[in-house]
């Protein structure tokens, strides 16, 4: 069974396109992702759909995620939660490269699958080759009995509800809110200790309000996108956390409004892309405040005395010397900040996009489900 999504179907409810819409969903389905699947009393995650029990959930020694675009760059945050609340550890890949590398595939490592859809080809072909291997598959997905969350053993729908803009705003959210359960999950039948996932449990009931605030910033944010639309290209940075946030943004933008934008480790650039920054070329820095604040700072003010200009997005501003503008948003946990600043960036896209006359919600050369090879 799949759900027909096709735009037409569904009203923009008011607002002037869909992916405002579903930008603007987010503290619902963030809280609809959520709903029933946190416990107070042992502030561990419900998550009934991974059909394993404690002991298999204790027995991988890695983890495996894969996805395709956007859905990979979500992996990469789960990752990092994976890593950082159950120590296990876990890295994302790109669907389409993984199923035609011949991976090795191992009984003690757990694979997640990340569709929106449930019927991106590339993703599902790769959990069918995991399959036939014998790997152990869970998916992250949106649309209930679509093609991949069929095929795998178990999973975690997001129950963010039809997304039918192009770009995926909404399920991106969702399932970094999916990791950071699934993390917790995992954390707590290891080492995760009762007040770290008290901690995340709060954190996670925190978001939606969080992300209100967020919204809220809207004027801002389309007053900064005008301003910056006009450059020919783009460089996202963040080191780490902000790194997928990055990311993220640079593929929101390009995706939408064809400005060029690149994402790079904000520790890389001196390794080659600060050739790049001079007054044509604006840099999106990522800059929560986290352990790494003061590197982060560091590397603006290389920017900035190579002509650069800054808008950094963060949880404070910071001297005009290093950043020409700054969109500070609410502070979580340290470990879930890359889902709240994930979202000033989707909101910058979007209004880049409206200021130069783009077809927001059905970019040129795109399909919403990648289908075929
Ligand atoms: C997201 O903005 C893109 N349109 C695209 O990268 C998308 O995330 C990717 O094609 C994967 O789609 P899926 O989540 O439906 O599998």
């Amino acid at each position: 069974l799949t759900v027909d999504w096709e735009a037409g179907h569904y009203d923009t409810g008011g607002y002037e396109h869909y992916l405002l819409k579903e930008i603007s969903e987010q503290p619902d389905t963030v809280a609809r992702t959520l709903r029933g699947r946190l416990d107070d009393r042992f502030h561990i995650a419900h998550l009934g759909g991974l059909n394993m029990d404690a002991r298999e959930t204790r027995s991988f020694r890695r983890v495996k995620i894969i996805g395709c675009g956007s859905a990979y760059y979500s992996g990469q945050i789960g990752a990092q939660l994976i890593e950082e609340l159950a120590r296990i550890p876990a890295d994302a890949e790109p669907a389409s490269e993984f199923r035609y590398r011949s991976p090795v595939v191992e009984a003690d490592t757990l694979y997640v699958a990340i569709s929106q859809s449930g019927e991106t080809y590339d993703t599902l072909a790769a959990v069918q080759e995991l399959k036939r291997k014998g790997g152990r598959v869970l998916g992250i997905v949106n649309t209930v009995g679509s093609a991949i969350a069929r095929e795998c053993d178990g999973g975690v729908y997001l129950h963010a509800g039809p997304e039918v803009s192009v770009a995926s705003t909404k399920a991106f959210t969702s399932t970094a809110v999916a990791f950071a359960l699934l993390a917790l999950h995992l954390g707590r039948v290891r080492d995760l200790s009762p007040a770290d996932g008290r901690r995340i449990c709060d954190g996670l009931r925190r978001l939606p309000d969080q992300i209100k605030e967020i919204l809220a910033l809207e004027p801002q944010i389309r007053e900064l996108a005008g301003k910056y639309a006009e450059s020919p290209s783009m460089m996202f940075v963040g080191r780490v956390r902000g790194y997928p946030v990055a990311r993220e943004g640079a593929q929101k933008l390009k995706e939408i409004s064809y400005v060029h934008a690149e994402a790079y480790p904000a520790s890389e650039l001196k390794h080659g892309p600060l050739a790049l920054i001079g007054p044509d070329m604006p840099t999106v820095a990522i800059v929560p405040d986290d352990e790494l604040l003061d590197k982060n700072l560091t590397t603006l003010g290389e920017i900035r005395a190579r002509g650069g200009r800054v808008l950094m997005v963060g949880h404070r501003t910071t001297d005009p010397k290093l950043a020409d503008d700054c969109v500070v948003v609410p502070k979580n946990e340290t470990e879930l900040d890359p889902i709240l600043l994930s979202i000033p960036l989707q909101l910058f896209a979007y209004h880049a996009a409206v200021a130069l006359e783009r077809d927001v919600d059905k970019p040129r050369n795109l399909a919403k489900s990648v289908t075929v090879e």
